[in-house]
C-alpha cells in the first residue's frame, strides 16, 4: 500500500495496536509450563478468569478469532451439518473455505438488515428448507456481537435471548463470535456473562481493542470445550510456554476493557466531523462501538481510489463493502489524531470532487 511518510492516523483495523510497556512487563515475568502437558499456570489461570467473566464452566485459549469459530464449529457439528448465520459475518465473508475444508459444514444464510438478525429472519431461514433424516440439520446458529461487516453494530441482548428460543425450539445449538463483545459490552452496560448466557459457546479476542498481540478464547460446556482442546491440536494451535501470551491477554482484561469507551467516543467524533460532509456519509451518525464505515461515492473514488489517496495523506483506513471504506478506532488513535485525520478526509473528498 501507497502511504506518506507521516501517518497521522491508522484505522485500518484495532489489531494495529501494539503491545503497551505495561503488557510488555507482564509478559516478560509470567510464570510458564508446558501448555500442551497442562503445565503452563499463567495460561490456565487466564482460561479460569475467561471462563468465571463469560460464565461458562470452561475456557480455551486459542491462537485467534478464526481458530476459535473454526473449533467452535467443529465441536457443535458433524460433516454435513447446517450452520445458520447471517451473510455478512465474518465465518461467511473471510471463513468460508476454512468451514467447509475444516468443518465440512454447509452453510444457509441470513440476509438481515445492517446484520442484526431478528427472530423472524431465523425461523424464516430455517423453515425454508427440506427437512428430514435424509437431509442437512441446522445444527448450529452462530451470532456476530458487534457486527463487524456493519459498523460495529450492537445485537440487542433481547434479540439474543429470543433468537436462543427459537433455535433451542429447533434443538440447534447457538455460537456467538464475540470478537468485539468487549465493545458491546461496554458500549452498553450489559456484561459479557449475559450476553454468553444466551449461547452455548462464545469466543472472544484479545488482539483487536483489547490491545494484546495475539489470541482469543472459546468459552461453554466443559465437554464441548474438552472436545476444542482435542481438535486445537489436531489444526496445530497448541503451544507450549503461552503463559507468556496469555500474560498479554489477563494485563489486557485488567487494563484494556474500560478504555474502549474512549474508542467508542474516539468514533462518534469522526463521524460527526466527517457526516457533515455532504460527500461523505457514514453509515451510522452516532457508531455504536468503534467502527465507521463511510459511503466514498458522491467524491467519485472508488473505495479503492479513496483508500489509497487518504493513505498518502498519513490517513490509513480499510477498503470496505464496494463504495465505502472502514475507518477502526482503537489505542492507535487519539482524539486529536481523529481530527486532524477527518479534516484531511474532508479535503480529500471536495479535492477529488474539484478534478472529477
Ligand atoms: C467478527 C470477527 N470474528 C473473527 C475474527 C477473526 O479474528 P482473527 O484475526 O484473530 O483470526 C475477526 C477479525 O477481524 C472479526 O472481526
Amino acid at each position: 500500500m501507497r502511504q506518506s511518510r507521516d501517518v497521522i492516523a491508522d484505522f485500518r483495523s484495532d489489531t494495529m495496536t501494539r503491545p503497551t510497556e505495561g503488557m510488555l512487563r507482564r509478559m516478560v515475568a509470567a510464570e510458564v509450563g508446558d501448555d500442551c502437558w497442562g503445565t503452563d499456570p499463567t495460561t490456565r489461570a487466564l482460561e479460569e478468569r475467561c471462563a468465571d467473566l463469560l460464565g461458562k464452566e470452561a475456557a480455551l485459549f486459542t491462537t485467534s478469532g478464526t481458530l476459535s469459530n473454526q473449533l467452535a464449529l467443529r465441536v457443535h457439528t458433524v460433516p454435513g451439518d447446517e450452520v445458520v448465520l447471517d451473510a455478512s459475518t465474518h465465518l461467511v465473508v473471510y471463513e468460508g473455505a476454512q468451514s467447509a475444508d475444516l468443518g465440512h459444514v454447509v452453510f444457509n444464510t441470513l440476509g438481515a438488515e445492517d446484520g442484526l438478525v431478528s427472530p423472524k429472519d431465523l425461523e424464516m431461514v430455517l423453515g425454508g428448507r427440506a427437512r428430514g433424516p435424509a437431509y442437512a440439520a441446522p445444527r448450529l446458529l452462530c451470532l456476530e456481537n458487534t457486527v463487524n461487516w456493519h459498523a460495529g453494530r450492537v445485537l440487542p441482548l433481547d434479540d439474543m435471548r429470543r433468537l436462543r428460543s427459537v433455535s433451542g425450539a429447533m434443538g440447534t445449538a447457538t455460537h456467538l463470535d464475540g470478537a468485539r463483545l468487549p465493545n458491546a459490552s461496554v458500549a452498553t452496560g450489559v456484561s459479557m456473562a449475559e450476553y454468553a448466557a444466551t449461547v452455548d459457546t462464545v469466543s472472544v479476542c484479545f488482539a483487536k481493542g483489547l490491545g494484546a498481540p495475539f489470541g482469543s478464547v472459546l468459552a461453554g460446556p466443559a465437554d464441548l470445550i474438552r472436545a476444542a482442546k482435542r481438535f486445537r491440536k489436531w489444526y496445530g494451535g497448541d503451544l507450549h510456554q503461552s503463559g507468556i501470551l496469555a500474560a498479554a491477554a489477563d494485563y489486557a482484561l485488567d487494563h484494556h476493557v474500560d478504555r474502549l469507551a474512549e474508542d467508542h467516543e474516539n468514533a462518534v467524533l469522526l463521524a460527526g466531523l466527517l457526516g457533515g460532509n455532504p460527500l461523505l456519509k457514514p453509515d451510522l451518525h452516532v457508531p455504536m462501538t468503534n467502527i465507521v464505515v463511510v459511503d466514498v461515492t458522491a467524491t467519485g473514488l472508488t473505495s479503492e481510489e479513496f483508500v489509497a489517496a487518504a493513505a498518502d495523506l498519513g490517513v490509513l483506513l480499510g477498503d470496505w463493502r464496494p463504495g465505502t471504506v472502514r475507518a477502526v478506532t482503537s489505542m492507535c488513535v487519539d482524539a486529536a489524531a481523529v481530527r486532524r485525520a477527518a479534516d484531511r478526509l474532508n479535503l480529500l473528498a471536495h479535492r477529488a470532487t474539484a478534478t472529477v
